[in-house]
């Protein structure tokens, strides 16, 4: 039954349709429209940009070679096709042939009336498993804030207990036997330390909130990194002039980003360059673990480099505590910055692109703030 006869020709005659072009390249979801012969007839906007190919080139080459001979994709549409089904996937691992990954809901749906045309669509799940993720790594860096805060306690009074006796003990010594009492104070204070560390994370004073221009302080961080361990690479600052401020706490969001641009340093391969970006982006809201409510999280800010990312093993677990690839790592870094973020209010994301290195952050607007 043809659907629009539904609409009754008094309504009808009130509206008046955009061209379907326009309707189909507004969808928000990547979709392709598949011939019989499994060739693109169509593509909209979302799937040029989700797939990075022109409609053109996908018209040209078929949207096949786009992944690679076992991907879930191509075995999908195979399937719908063969066992003449719809067929739905969600929560897919996504690789394209030129190695990105992304996660995405995979519809294969047939046309009604149709015979052999189909519809590939897509709906990336970066915003949903980004928002379960931040939810489960706010529960581990709580334990973790736990664990820390008992252990900060219950070693640090035993221990200048033994640092006090060593102490005693090396004035009544000889050499030998001095440096073994050195050695024992050396290595107490290398566990204070590790201790003070860990402290910042037990460190839940109210912290004090104000307005912050986010450009100046990533202005800050960025002239500490040159001038200090960052002074081998370039920089680069590609800015939003018009973004507004943000609540913030200036030392805490300066040691957030002093993480993440020490992780890019280090990251980067010789000669490299590291970019600080923002943007306004209108349309991220998440919804809250608390209230369930939907807040906009507008702003973004992107800490970007050059390097091979972070081994697979630990990509999905950079923001827990204590998780490291590098020698002599703490794999503290990324969730002190985990925690920052989330007491702004905010999120962030670790993300591959073009070959680089993304950790994008996205915060809350200051209240009455444009
Ligand atoms: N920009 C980056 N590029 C590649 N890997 C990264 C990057 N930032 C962090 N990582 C990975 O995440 C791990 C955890 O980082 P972090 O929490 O800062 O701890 P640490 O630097 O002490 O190892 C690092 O060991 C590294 O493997
Ligand atoms: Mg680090």
């Amino acid at each position: 039954m043809n659907r629009t006869a539904r609409v009754s020709p008094a309504k009808a005659r009130f509206v008046t349709l955009p061209h379907p072009t326009d309707i189909w390249n507004a969808l928000p979801a990547p979709i392709l429209l598949l011939s019989p012969e499994n060739r693109v007839a169509l593509a909209n906007s979302a799937a040029e940009s989700f797939l990075n190919v022109s409609q053109s080139q996908l018209v040209d080459r078929g949207w096949e070679p786009l992944f690679p001979h076992d991907s879930p994709v191509r075995a999908l549409v195979d399937e719908a096709r063969t066992s003449r089904t719809d067929i739905a996937a969600y929560d897919l691992l996504v690789e394209f042939a030129g190695g990105r990954r992304v996660r995405a809901d995979v519809l294969v749906g047939r046309l009604a009336d149709q015979q052999g045309w189909m519809a590939l669509s897509f709906q990336p799940r970066a915003v949903t498993s980004l928002v379960d993720r931040q939810i489960g790594q706010q529960g581990a860096a709580r334990s973790a804030v736990g664990v820390a805060a008992m252990l900060a306690h219950e070693i640090k009074n035993p221990l200048s207990g033994i640092r006090g006796a060593a102490q005693l003990l090396s004035e009544s010594m000889d050499g030998e036997s001095q440096e073994l009492t050195g050695l024992v104070i050396t290595e107490v204070d290398r566990i204070r330390a590790l201790i003070d560390r860990m402290e910042g994370f037990t460190d839940t004073r109210p912290q004090s909130f104000q307005r912050q221009n986010i450009h100046a302080v990533l202005g800050h961080v960025r002239k500490l990194a040159a001038a200090g361990f960052g002074k081998h690479l370039q920089f680069r600052e590609r800015y939003d002039p018009s973004l507004p401020d943000v609540m913030g706490d200036r030392d805490a969001m300066i040691q957030a980003f002093l993480n993440l641009i020490k992780n890019a340093v280090e990251a980067s391969p010789a000669g490299g360059t590291v970019t600080l970006t923002t943007a306004f982006r209108q349309g991220f809201r998440v919804r809250t673990p608390g209230t369930g409510a939907r807040v906009s999280l507008p702003l973004e800010v992107c800490v970007i480099d050059e390097g091979e990312g972070a081994p697979a093993e630990i990509a999905g677990h950079l923001f827990e505590p204590f998780v490291s690839a590098r020698r002599g790592g703490t794999g503290l870094g990324l969730a002190l910055v985990a925690k920052v973020v989330g007491d702004h209010g905010g999120v962030i994301e670790y993300d591959r692109q073009q070959g680089r290195t993304v950790f994008r952050i996205l915060l809350p607007l200051a209240p009455g703030a444009e």
